[in-house]
């Protein structure tokens, strides 16, 4: 993808270094023997109390945290997610969206889609700048920019999602004062607090609208697993020939929202500095959340890959 996603990031977010988080997941998860930087505060793992555990489903079936993944699970791990974990998902989206040019993407695990939706904002949005969301929004939006302030471009919606006319007068309008949109965040299936469904059609015409002026595509959402229409979706990461699609995931709505298990895919060089982001905050997800989930997924579709 031939992007220069610079013009997209705020003016202080590429002056956040890699951080020495990024140095401590290298060293534990290459675990280079001959290096022991006792700065990084890696702690020793014979001393972890945890062996192992086994998760009792309500079905009654089971599955196993085995002795090495709990050893994984109580240590540092990589930024963008537990590497097993991150493998399944990308299994999982390839097979769901096989969204174009798919080597251009990374997908990094969060703590839930509202803190990956914080995250694209932190990195994108500086004070003033315009993000275009529909007219009745997800409020996690105005949560997450709070502290921002951007300029809201509100547009109208109907039964079937946002009005594509609308979205191109509210453009041009913006346009008209010299401001530009850096993004349109949208819920396209079940949006909240609408539950419109965005058909099809207008999915193809508003990624349109994002080629020709120059925006990105948030893509939030986590009701689309709960769409049981014989025919699936077309997701705008599906259409997306030209890197301009953050697509957010949730497991809040299929498996708990107490885990706090999310992950986005991305454009690669957006992922990184999100990623320098969460090495200076988080370091990474909470590890058992992601072990569990990658366990689980392994018996669910029985890959084997780690
Ligand atoms: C549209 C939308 N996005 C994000 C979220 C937050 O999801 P999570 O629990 O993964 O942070 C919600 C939760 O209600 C939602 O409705």
């Amino acid at each position: 993808m031939e992007q220069n996603y610079g013009r997209f990031l705020t003016s202080t977010i590429t002056k956040i270094p890699g951080s020495i988080h990024t140095e401590i997941k290298n060293l534990v998860v290459n675990d280079t023997p001959l290096i022991h930087n006792l700065s990084f505060g890696i702690p020793n793992p014979e001393t972890f109390p945890l062996h192992k555990a086994t998760v009792t489903l309500k079905d009654g079936s089971k599955f196993d945290i085995s002795p090495k993944e709990m050893t994984e699970t109580l240590q540092y791990n990589k930024i963008n997610g537990y590497p097993p974990l991150v493998k399944h998902l990308k299994h999982l989206i390839q097979h769901l969206h096989n969204p174009p040019k798919w080597s251009d993407r990374e997908v990094m695990v969060t703590n839930g889609s509202l803190e990956g939706l914080g995250r694209v904002f932190e990195i994108i949005l500086d004070n003033g700048d315009f993000v275009i969301i529909p007219e009745h929004c997800y409020q996690g939006v105005f949560v997450t920019t709070k502290h921002i302030q951007p300029n809201y471009i509100t547009v109208k919606s109907d039964h079937d999602g946002l009005i594509v006319e609308c979205l191109q007068d509210a453009i041009l309008n913006c346009r008209s004062k010299g401001g530009s949109p850096k993004a349109l965040y949208i819920n396209p299936c079940g949006c909240n607090p609408t539950g419109t469904v965005l058909s099809e059609s207008r999915k193809g015409l508003i990624y349109e609208l994002a080629c020709k002026y120059d925006f990105l595509i948030l893509e939030d959402d986590p009701y689309s697993y709960l769409d049981y229409s014989e025919e699936p979706t077309v997701s705008f990461l599906q259409l997306d020939t030209e890197g301009r699609v953050i697509r957010l995931e949730s497991f809040s709505k299929t498996v708990s929202a107490g885990l706090r298990l999310g992950f986005i895919i991305a454009p690669k060089p957006l992922v990184y500095v999100m990623g320098n982001i969460t090495s200076t905050t988080t370091i990474h997800t909470s590890m058992l959340p992601q072990v569990k989930r990658a366990t689980a997924l392994k018996l669910t579709y029985g890959i084997e890959i780690d």
